[in-house]
């Protein structure tokens, strides 16, 4: 099909990008995005995110700092396509398409619904349904659209999204079946290596969950603050120390090279103390973060930069989006009525030929089509002279007709700004005529 290989991900536009999310996602995304033999897309997931959060400033304010984060690391969005996931009408579409071929069984079996149901029978809940959106239901397939919207290969993602990248392929593989070969079938790329999550400030698993996060671009001082925060235990300076089981030296390690970890690891044995260790640790960081998050700040006050990559990004997306969202429309048969109906098999649009007969048929509705608008404009024409009459006359028969015609002018001016389409163009004609025939 394509020859490039086609990496695409996206991050949900609810609350602000950890450490975690950086070594995790943004940081492996950008360094995919210069590889010459693949063609990266990436996105900010922001109707995901009304499924989490109904607080529409916190939608926008996050939506405009994930796409600084992005620009701020320096991905090339000449190359990679960088868009936003509302700005792709084409999305939602196939969301709806791919809904009728999404089996609810299925849907029922998704984690993130899952958990939510078991929450609820943990709380005894009779209902356990209760406060699940069907947003939150559908959540897999909506992921599945914007996947299959690019035939995109491989998904770079943790975990926890494996499930709904299977669920992506199932139900693309429903669709090809029934309506012939448009998609590829993507695979989840997680990257196995490593301890790849990070722990947060109280030793759990860095999450926007566990309130535990130190934010990618938090200003040098609030880094400090965070650091301190890290749960250490009491054991005190010059006493030696477990390094693989303490929070600082896995962050530290995270972002230092083998060698700079290695010395740490041995001022650890050495029985380093934890004050120390936290303020080496912050140095560390704020060296390494530091040039980014001054380009971060400085994005981040320039909203109309943001949005002009997200539109260039937009039109790049919508090149591919428009013409395939074009060809899956037929293949499911809701295209014009002139004209035939893709067949299944080869997943090209073949119209059908018509014979002379059809044809004479087609033509005589155009025709007709044509003369009911000629009549319909004709008829306005009238009805727009006899008003236009009316009013004259009302003018001309007034004890003061110049002041008469002034006021009737106005009040049709007014009348004008306030309509609507197609009610303004009467009265817009309505006018010009009526001034006319005032001046002769
Ligand atoms: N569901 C993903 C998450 O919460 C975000 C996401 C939305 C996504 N659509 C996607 C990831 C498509 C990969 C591909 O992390």
């Amino acid at each position: 099909m394509q020859a490039k290989q086609r990496v695409l991900t996206g991050i949900t536009t609810t609350g602000t990008p950890h450490l975690g999310n950086y070594l995790g996602a943004l940081k492996p995304a950008v360094a995919a995005s210069q590889q010459i033999d693949t063609d990266s897309f990436y996105f900010l997931a922001d109707y995901h995110a009304l499924i989490k959060c109904q607080d529409p400033q916190t939608v926008h304010r996050s939506g405009r700092e994930i796409a600084a984060i992005w620009l701020a690391l320096g991905l090339d969005t000449d190359k990679a396509t960088f868009y936003r996931q509302s700005d792709i009408p084409e999305i939602p579409q196939l969301a709806w398409f791919l809904t009728c071929m999404t089996g609810k069984g299925m849907m029922n079996r998704a984690h993130a619904y899952k958990a939510s149901v078991d929450e609820n029978q943990r709380q005894l809940n009779s209902d356990l349904d209760q406060g699940i959106s069907m947003g939150l239901y559908s959540y897999p397939i909506l992921m599945a659209a914007d996947i299959l919207m690019f035939n995109a290969h491989h998904i770079p993602v943790g975990k926890d999204q494996i499930q709904h990248i299977e669920m992506c392929r199932d139900i693309a593989m429903r669709f090809n079946h029934t309506y012939g070969e448009h998609f590829v079938l993507p695979e989840a790329m997680v990257d196995e290596g490593e301890p790849k999550v990070l722990s947060g400030l109280d030793g759990r698993k860095m999450s926007k969950s566990y309130g535990n996060i130190i934010p990618l671009f938090a200003p040098a001082d609030e880094l400090k603050k965070l650091i301190s925060q890290i749960t250490t235990n009491s054991l005190q300076p010059g006493e030696a120390k477990d390094p693989d089981s303490c929070t600082l030296f896995e962050i530290y390690s995270a972002f230092a090279s083998p060698e700079e970890t290695l010395v740490v690891r041995q001022a650890y044995a050495n029985g380093i103390g934890w004050g120390d260790m936290k303020g080496q640790l912050f140095e560390y960081l704020n060296d390494y973060l530091t040039p980014a998050r001054k380009r971060y700040e400085e994005i981040m006050t320039d909203p109309a930069y943001i949005e002009a990559e997200l539109q260039k990004g937009a039109a790049k997306a919508r090149a591919h989006s428009e013409p395939f969202m074009q060809r899956l429309r037929s293949a499911v048969g809701i295209m014009s009525l002139v004209g035939g109906v893709e067949t299944k098999t080869t997943g090209v649009k073949v119209k059908k030929e018509l014979n002379q007969a059809e044809q004479a048929k087609v033509d005589a509705g155009k025709a007709k089509a044509i003369a009911i608008a000629k009549q319909r404009v004709q008829q306005e024409a009238q009805q727009v002279a006899l008003e236009v009459e009316a009013l004259v006359k009302t003018i001309k028969s007034s004890s003061d007709p110049k002041a008469a015609s002034e006021q009737v002018l106005r009040a049709l001016q007014e009348k004008v700004g306030g309509a609507k389409k197609k009610a303004k163009k009467t009265l817009q004609q309505t006018l010009e005529l009526l001034k006319q025939q005032l001046t002769h």
